[in-house]
């Protein structure tokens, strides 16, 4: 029985713990670290941190932050990162259930386009695609352009050509992208 619930500033070392395992070695200490920042940093609107829970321990994570373009105040837009699932604990559809129930939130609050930076063959499951976040352009550089996607939750109301993606300080490092 898995459970997803708000994670809270008690759940640090568990969530860090949860990407050191879950990502690769050249990986690790990156992802682990954006998830344990982006618990603490204070952005309008809010950052969403969830976590899932099997047999009493904390096996899974997903956070969504918010991004900005222009000075365009009607638009809502989100990214998902980071993503991780306790290796003994994936393909049991928890990845699935921590992406759903923030999709849900998201929905709910109004926010239009919601993006990932991820393999396609994950991400596409759940209707990223590349196509509509082909007119955004991230904050950096991509080292993998591919994985560039994102999924509109509400009706898209920014009709501009093109715009750039701002996102919040923890997200702000090259690396990452
Ligand atoms: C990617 C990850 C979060 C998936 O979590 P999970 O709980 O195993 O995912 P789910 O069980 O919900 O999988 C949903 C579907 O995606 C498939 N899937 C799982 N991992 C996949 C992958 N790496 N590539 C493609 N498909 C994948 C599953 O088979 C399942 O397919 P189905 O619905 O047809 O059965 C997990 O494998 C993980 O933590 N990986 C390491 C960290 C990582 O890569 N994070 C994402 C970074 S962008």
């Amino acid at each position: 029985m898995t459970r997803i619930r708000v994670s809270t500033s008690l759940d640090r070392d568990d969530i860090r713990e949860v990407h050191l395992c879950a990502f690769p070695e050249g990986e690790k200490q990156i992802v682990s670290t954006l998830a344990v920042n982006l618990l603490s940093e204070e952005t309008s609107p809010k950052t969403i941190s969830l976590i899932a829970e099997a047999d009493g321990a904390v096996v899974g994570h997903v956070a969504f932050s918010p991004v900005t373009i222009n000075d365009n105040k009607s638009w809502k837009g989100y990214i998902l990162a980071p993503l991780g699932v306790k290796p003994e604990y994936q393909k049991r559809q928890i990845g699935s259930k921590l992406i759903g129930s923030g999709m849900e939130q998201l929905s709910k609050m109004g926010v239009n386009v919601l993006f990932v930076y991820g393999d396609p063959n994950y991400y596409g499951k759940f209707g990223f695609d590349a196509d509509t976040a082909s007119r955004y352009l991230p904050p950096y550089e991509l080292q993998y352009p591919f994985g560039w996607q994102a999924i509109t939750l509400n009706e898209d109301v920014f009709t501009e050509s093109t715009a750039k993606i701002s996102c919040v300080d923890s997200l702000n490092d090259q690396e990452l992208w």
